[in-house]
This record gives C-alpha cells, sequence and structure tokens, in this order.
C-alpha cells in the first residue's frame, strides 16, 4: 500500500462499540499513510460505520450516501478521487444489496473484517469489494494496537472491547445477525490493552460487549474467566481509576459481578441492564428469557450489594401484541425500580428477525403514544436523581474544557455530565465537587476548600436514595 499521506474522514454510526471500531480502524490504516479530518471535502476515504438495529439508524446510511454523490462529482473536478466505504451492522446485514442500491459505494465490508482494511481498501481501487465474512481468525489478534499518541488524543475515558457478539436471539434484534455469535478475548490481551491505555493517560475504561456480562475469557492457564475477576484484575493496574462495563443482560449477572459491586471501589455505581419490557407476556414473545420478577430480584441484589448504584435501562414500546395492559406493566416497572435514566424506543420490525413476522402489530400511532408516555416518566426519574444530587459531594473526573470560559466538564460516578468553574490543568484529575445545581442532562458542582472521602460520599447518596423511596410519585 502506498505511503503518500491520505485524508481518512469516519463517521460512527449505532452504539459505543461502533466508536471502539472506528478507532480501530483508523489505528490499522494508521500505518499505511492515512491521517484522519474532519473537513469532508478533504477525504480521500471516507467510512460510514453503520449501524441496523432500527429501520431509522439503517437509512440515515442511504441519506448520507446522497451527500457523498455530489462530494465526490466536486472533488472529481478538482481532478480528485474519492474512495467511499460502508463498514459496521449494515454492511453485514445488506453485503452487496448496499452497491446495488447505492453504485457509487467502493467498499462494504463487516465488524469481522476490520483487521483486514488496508488490504480491503488497495483491492478496491481496481474493482468493487465486499467482504462480510466471518473468517477464521481473530480479528483482535490481528488489529494494531493504537498509538501513545492516539491514545491521548481520544481522552481521558476509553472503550475496551472485551466480548462481541451475541447468542440470546431476543425476537426483535438483529445483532445477533450482524455480529454473529458470542466470542470473548482472553484476559491477558484485554489487560495488556488496559495497561497501554492507562500509560497513556487514561484513567477511566468502559469495557464493551454486546452481551458484555457473559464474557468468559480464557486466563494464562485456560481457565474460563467471568466478568467480575476480570474487572478485579483491571482494578489493579496503576492509573486506572474507573471501570464501568456495558451492555449487560440480566441472566448473565452473576455471584461473582455483583460482588465486584460491592468490593471493588474502581467499578463506578452506574449500571445499564436493559429489560425492554415489564410485562411477561411481551417478555415471553421478545425471547428474553426472564420474567419482570426476575429482574426485579436481580437488581434487589445488585442494591444490596451496592445500595448507591444508579440504574439505566432500554425499553421497547409497541412490541407486537403489545396491550395497554402490557404497557401499563411497564410504566409500573419503571417507577418500581427507579432508574436514573433510561432510552427507549419504538419497536421497529427488522428483517429476518422473528418479530418482524409475529401478529398483532401495534398501530404506529398507538407505539408513538405509549412512546411520549413512558420518555415523559423517564424524564422525571432522572430530574428526580439529579435533583437528589444536590448538596452532596461527588468525585469527578475532570475531563475537557465546559462549554462556557473557564468551565471544565466531567463525569460523575453515576455517568452524570458535571459542570464546574476550574483551570484547564486541572483535567485529568478526579476531585471531588460540591453539588450546587442540577438541570435534565447535567450537574452544576463547586470545588471544596478540603477534601471529602468517597466513602463518605456514597454513605450520604445512599442515604438520600433510600429516602427518595424508589421514585417519585407521577
Ligand atoms: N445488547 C444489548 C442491546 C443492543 S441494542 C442488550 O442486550 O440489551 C440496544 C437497544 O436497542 C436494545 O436494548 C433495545 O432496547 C433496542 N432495540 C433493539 N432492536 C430493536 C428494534 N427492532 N426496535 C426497536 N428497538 C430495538
Ligand atoms: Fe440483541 Fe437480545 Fe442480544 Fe441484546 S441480548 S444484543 S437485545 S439479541
Ligand atoms: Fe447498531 Fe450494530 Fe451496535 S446494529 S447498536 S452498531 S451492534
Amino acid at each position: 500500500m502506498t505511503t503518500k499521506t491520505q485524508k481518512l474522514f469516519i463517521k460512527t454510526y449505532g452504539c459505543q462499540m461502533n466508536v471502539y471500531d472506528s478507532a480501530r480502524m483508523v489505528d490499522a490504516l494508521a500505518p499505511h499513510g492515512y491521517v484522519t479530518t474532519n473537513i469532508l471535502d478533504e477525504a480521500d476515504l471516507v467510512l460510514l460505520n453503520t449501524c441496523h438495529i432500527r429501520e431509522k439508524a439503517s437509512e440515515k446510511v442511504f441519506s448520507e450516501l446522497g451527500r457523498l454523490r455530489k462530494l465526490r462529482k466536486t472533488r472529481a473536478e478538482r481532478g480528485k478521487a474519492t474512495m467511499i466505504g460502508i463498514a459496521g451492522c449494515v454492511a453485514q446485514a445488506e453485503g452487496e444489496e448496499i452497491i446495488e442500491r447505492a453504485p457509487l459505494v467502493d467498499l462494504v465490508f463487516g465488524p469481522q473484517s476490520y483487521h483486514r482494511l488496508p488490504d480491503l481498501v488497495q483491492r478496491a481501487k481496481n474493482q468493487c469489494v465486499v467482504d462480510t465474512d466471518f473468517p477464521e481468525e481473530d480479528k483482535f489478534d490481528h488489529l494494531p494496537q493504537a498509538t501513545k499518541q492516539a491514545t491521548i488524543a481520544r481522552g481521558l475515558s476509553a472503550f475496551l472491547t472485551v466480548q462481541e457478539g451475541c447468542d440470546k436471539f431476543c425476537s426483535f434484534c438483529v445483532v445477533p445477525y450482524t455480529r454473529g455469535s458470542e466470542v470473548s478475548r482472553p484476559v491477558a490481551r484485554i489487560v495488556a490493552e488496559a495497561k497501554s491505555l492507562a500509560e497513556a493517560g487514561v484513567r477511566e475504561i468502559t469495557l464493551l460487549g454486546q452481551n458484555v456480562n457473559s464474557y468468559h475469557g480464557q486466563d494464562p492457564n485456560g481457565v474460563d474467566t467471568g466478568l467480575g475477576p476480570l474487572l478485579f484484575e483491571l482494578a489493579e493496574i496503576e492509573g486506572l481509576d474507573r471501570l464501568r462495563y456495558t451492555t449487560s443482560h440480566p441472566r448473565d449477572m452473576d455471584d461473582e459481578l455483583i460482588a465486584a459491586h460491592a468490593d471493588l471501589p474502581e467499578l463506578m455505581p452506574y449500571l445499564h441492564l436493559p429489560v425492554q419490557s415489564g410485562s411477561d407476556t411481551i417478555l415471553k414473545a421478545m425471547n428474553r428469557q426472564h420474567t419482570a420478577k426476575h429482574y426485579l430480584e436481580i437488581v434487589d441484589r445488585i442494591r444490596t450489594a451496592r445500595p448507591d448504584i444508579a440504574l439505566s435501562g432500554d425499553f421497547i414500546v409497541g412490541f407486537p401484541g403489545e396491550t395497554d395492559a402490557d404497557f401499563a406493566d411497564t410504566l409500573s416497572l419503571v417507577r418500581q425500580v427507579g432508574y436514573a435514566s433510561a432510552y427507549s424506543f419504538k419497536y421497529s420490525p427488522r428483517p429476518g428477525t422473528p418479530g418482524a413476522s409475529l401478529e398483532g402489530q401495534v398501530e404506529p400511532h398507538i407505539a408513538s403514544e405509549r412512546l411520549l408516555e413512558l420518555q415523559k416518566l423517564i424524564k422525571e426519574l432522572q430530574h428526580a436523581f439529579n435533583g437528589n444530587c444536590v448538596g452532596n459531594t461527588m468525585d469527578v473526573l475532570l475531563e475537557k474544557p465546559g462549554r462556557k470560559p473557564g468551565q471544565l466538564a466531567g463525569r460523575s460516578p453515576y455517568l452524570q455530565a458535571v459542570h464546574v468553574d476550574a483551570e484547564e490543568t486541572m483535567i485529568g484529575q478526579i476531585v471531588p465537587l460540591r453539588i450546587k445545581s442540577a438541570g435534565q442532562n447535567s450537574l452544576y458542582g463547586e470545588q471544596l476548600a478540603k477534601t471529602h472521602s468517597t466513602s463518605d460520599n456514597r454513605a450520604q447518596l445512599a442515604r438520600n436514595l433510600a429516602n427518595q423511596d424508589g421514585a417519585p410519585e407521577v
């Protein structure tokens, strides 16, 4: 491949794993002379890292391709070639059909081919290339590590994929088809990657997986290791102060993982634990393989281990067969759990999934009404959670300049955005801040004259949450 400098523009859709993957694609192309640009018009290579989860997400790619058609034309008028590649889950799901629908695309490649990207780009200079195989070799063994410089530029908080794929086959979901079956990376590889992130100054790592808590990688003795023990091992790494993981499945919350929440101060007290619905009939139709009661019991166990834990979730409304009573069960579960935040979506029938051919598809206007109602409740809970933080002291990782001059922005242990008036030299520090006010999506904090210990803060917040009595009246 040529080493002449070429400009790469990469646009990422979808989940955090796509964010991680995009960074790895940049790392794979860097040794071949590609540098990233934020200016589309400069790009010799444009990559769209796509998401197939809902129809809207998928269709975004084709509207973007409409814009790229014009870009390619204007660049061609200046004598410049533009290569266009589609990566990610739409690429995996639709393969060649993408080129049939949008002939300007030069390259289509799925998530398991990223280690082959330099070669694919080279081949696509001569003819269209489609690579959506699930290869024998493990891409993680072949993807280069980020350079220290690249890691520093990406910030103090980093993603690290530990597990990919899904064997659960929820009846609404395309992920098992786009990402393939579950694969866990070996412990030693993850530890090595985490160490190199920490050496570059990263202070917080979020472990990623489509079902991250089904992680069962091998340790150097060939013994299967779960996510709980992996977290304990990563917590030993010098400089790594905060650990998080996402996304979890309720069925995989085992005792060791729950123990990590009790015993590991580095594991942040925030857990994204999607349930999708509060109705057992709908959970069954979704093939979630757990009931609402089972989910609530798990939440109780986690809260016993870590009383101040903040929970978030995902919900789908309007799944086929969902009645008003089923939806009321969802609202009731949301109130009972008292989420700190949650994401909710209108069901989108996806080609090839069992849900798409189920009877009893819900009228779009009914699904829209339910979505509005659910989102209103979630907003109220989030507002209450943020409001309860006012007056508390929280350790905040100061990550970057804030929106206003003289301000920095950081994250609380509960993943809330926090703004504070502070010197830029404090970026990278974890400092205790007294929370002065709360908005819908962020908090405003103030530096303390004297520092408080984290364990005191936890006890204080746990007391406040207990007084909140689960959830406010709505
Ligand atoms: N692996 C994660 C979720 C992956 S997708 C898990 O198991 O929870 C992220 C979220 O998108 C899902 O939790 C679900 O709420 C939503 N989602 C997935 N498929 C969908 C569909 N067909 N229509 C609407 N929302 C969907
Ligand atoms: Fe999709 Fe279900 Fe797998 Fe999550 S567990 S990725 S929702 S099939
Ligand atoms: Fe979307 Fe694929 Fe992630 S479908 S949510 S980008 S795993």
